[in-house]
């Protein structure tokens, strides 16, 4: 098994560019499902969970061929409407084929997720959606069992704004009978990304990125042509990682807007952050500042940026308290920090990370899940001597080409 090697206190400097989104890429891979015939996606990132979502499509019997960072799917009537368990298990944004299935063909079985190792994850609100859609829902051996005729448009308000309950209600609202509502919908940028791709395919949807989407549906959709978003949780990787090697780091074909978040908070802990219209760049300073900050879904600070932002304070100076309230167990990283010399005193959902700007050193660490092993790597950049991370392919899942994007900035990083 993988494992990466970081020799930390080398400065990064230079050009770096963000790749598509691979939040955004998994739904518009499902999405397809909604119409027979070859879809086109472009900037489609090289990543295990894209890999995962592929294979996911061809079990169901569609044809995908990819050249270079273009994919093309050729999306045929299913031979199963099965999503199998050992499919879902590895991926669990493979449940958001439910909703495309069942709006499209009338029926699903998809394998249920279970949990993860950042909370229990359950797909409650999703369901009840369908539900609300007229769909029937039974849970057996492990599956969630859908069927419906048409699905008929409803007015839905989530309790949570659920990333992947919206995108499910909105791609089975698309063919449904008459006009879906939903209320406390997430707005996050992959949520208008997917709208607009739909939209693209004859959807009638208006309200993405605000609280409340609008989906008129229609008889059919066709396939369409579609460039992925840039990744924002790669992009502000990135950034961190030039703030905490002290460099000077311009990521390249992303979206400032979609950082918003993380350039307020790296501006307030004193980091000089300025951007153009499709690039960031991040100076890193002495002595920056220990700053608090509180995860929430989106505009707000990104449950997926928490980690990496943690790793950023352990070298601050001062106390920083990070609250997490999106996930209940997103704490994994604090005691492979704290392996490395970090001062991190973690309390159910809030961690007090007492900033040591000296202190971290190099340490063999584990990863435990995809945004944890991105803020070891990061720690391991700042730590003396070196950082061994293991189960690495935890980072392969959602950063593609990571190391290589951190050696081009002048990272000593490798894999053993
Ligand atoms: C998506 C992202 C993930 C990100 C998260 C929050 C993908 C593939 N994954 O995950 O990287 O961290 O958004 O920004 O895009 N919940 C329920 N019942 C449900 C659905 C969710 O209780 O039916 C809870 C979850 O357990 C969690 C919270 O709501 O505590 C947020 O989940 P959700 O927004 O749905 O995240 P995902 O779509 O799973």
């Amino acid at each position: 098994m993988d494992k990466m090697t970081v020799r930390g206190g080398k400065r990064l400097k230079g050009e770096v560019a963000a790749s598509g989104a691979k939040n955004s890429a998994l739904k518009l891979l499902f999405a397809s499902l909604l119409a027979e015939g070859e879809h086109v996606f472009h900037n489609v990132p090289e990543l295990k969970d894209v890999e995962s979502a592929m294979a996911l499509l061809e079990s169901l019997g569609c044809a995908c061929r990819r050249e270079g960072k273009t994919l093309r799917i050729h999306v045929k009537a299913p031979k199963t409407y099965e999503a199998h368990y050992d499919l879902v298990r590895k991926m669990r944004a493979s449940i958001l084929c439910l909703g495309p299935l069942l709006a499209k063909y009338g029926q699903a079985q998809v394998s249920l997720p279970g949990g993860c190792a950042i909370g229990t994850r359950p797909i409650d609100l999703h369901l009840a959606a369908f539900r609300a859609m007229g769909a029937d829902i039974q849970l057996r051996e492990g599956y969630v069992h859908a069927e419906a005729g048409r699905l008929k448009g409803a007015s839905i308000l989530f309790e949570f704004a659920t990333v992947g309950g919206t995108e499910n209600a909105m791609m089975g609202a698309t063919l449904a009978e008459g006009v879906t509502t939903i209320e406390n919908a997430a707005k996050e940028p992959e949520i208008v990304d997917l709208a607009n791709y739909l939209n693209k395919m004859g959807a009638r949807i208006t309200g993405a990125g605000s609280s409340i989407i609008r989906v008129e549906g229609v008889e059919r959709l066709r396939p369409a042509e579609h460039t992925v978003i840039p990744d924002r949780i790669e992009t502000g990787t990135l950034m961190i990682a030039g703030a905490i090697t002290g460099g000077e780091v311009t990521v390249t074909r992303c979206v400032p807007l979609d950082v918003d978040a993380l350039i307020l908070k790296m501006r307030e802990s004193g980091f000089k952050v300025e951007h153009g219209k499709d690039s960031v760049t991040v100076w890193g300073e002495k002595g920056w500042k220990g700053v608090d900050v509180t995860t929430a879904p989106h505009p707000a600070f990104p449950t997926d940026l928490q980690a990496q932002f943690m790793a950023l304070m352990t070298v601050a100076e001062g106390t920083s308290v990070v609250t997490e309230t999106v996930f209940e167990n997103r704490f994994m990283h604090v005691t492979e920090l704290l392996r490395l010399g970090a001062d991190i005193t973690p309390k159910a959902r809030v961690a007090v990370v007492r900033g040591r700007p000296d202190g971290l050193q190099g340490a063999p660490v584990m990863a435990t899940d995809l945004r944890a092993s991105a803020s070891l790597v990061l720690a391991g950049l700042i730590a003396k001597g070196e950082t061994t991370i293991s189960r690495i392919y935890h980072l392969d899942r959602g950063y593609e080409r990571m190391e290589e994007k951190l050696k081009g900035l002048g990272a000593d990083i490798g894999r053993v």
